[in-house]
């Protein structure tokens, strides 16, 4: 694994994480899973599948697939966030990496598809051509007929991060130019109270490759 410059990440998106990781935790550990993907879930392939979970945070979705008996790689750019993750959920079921979009150049190398590819909260990290790029290299990564969610925030950037305008449609156009088709797409406003009160939305997606 390469090693994290934190404040100076050598990975734009993750900028303002790992000064953040330990309040992070308890935030992003206290969302459930149901919550957070309600609507998705029935479009989730059963486990046993393979999932990977790109921008896993502190691994709180990647565990709770783990303990429902599916196998996760779980790709995480900040180390400050990827250490704690790994202490809080020693899986074997989790494979933690080092990597980061648009290239994920790790996890393509290794040439493996997987059924499930979720991207929670992290698009809105990448810049218009930054997400052209990261939509080629998903597309490699999930098998045919396999699912790509995402959920990707609206609203007001927070202090030190950096964030990009996106949009459900132009995800879903760029998704199609790789070969996705749209099973669902849902707008919500934000599940956290702070975020609510401050205009945080979100589009929930799931995509289908065919
Ligand atoms: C809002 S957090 C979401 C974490 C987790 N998915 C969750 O829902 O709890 C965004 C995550 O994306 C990661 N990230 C930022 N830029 C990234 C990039 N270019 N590639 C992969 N991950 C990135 C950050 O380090 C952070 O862990």
């Amino acid at each position: 694994m390469s090693p994290d410059t934190g404040i100076t990440s050598r990975v734009r998106g993750s900028r303002g994480y790992a000064e953040q990781a330990e309040d992070l935790v308890a935030k992003y550990e206290a969302i459930d899973f149901a919550a957070k993907h309600g609507a998705v879930l029935p479009l989730l392939p059963a486990a046993p599948a393979s999932v990977l979970d790109i921008g896993a945070g502190t691994g709180a979705d990647a565990a709770w697939l783990a303990a429902r008996g599916y196998r996760v790689v779980a790709v995480e750019p900040t180390a400050a966030l990827r250490s704690r993750a790994m202490a809080l959920h020693p899986s074997p079921a989790i494979e933690w990496i080092d990597d980061s979009l648009p290239a994920l150049r790790h996890v393509v190398a290794r040439r493996r598809q997987f059924d499930l590819v979720m991207l929670t909260a992290v698009w809105m990290h990448l810049d218009a051509a930054e997400r052209r790029l990261a939509m080629a290299s998903i597309a490699s990564l999930v098998a045919p007929d396999g699912v790509l969610t995402m959920t990707l925030r609206h609203g007001p950037v927070p202090n030190g991060r950096v964030m990009f305008a996106v949009s459900a449609e132009e995800t879903i156009a760029l998704a199609g130019e790789c070969g996705f088709r749209p099973s669902l797409h849902v707008d919500t406003e934000s599940i956290q109270a702070a975020n609510r009160e401050a205009g945080v939305s979100w589009s929930q997606l799931a995509l289908r490759r065919h």
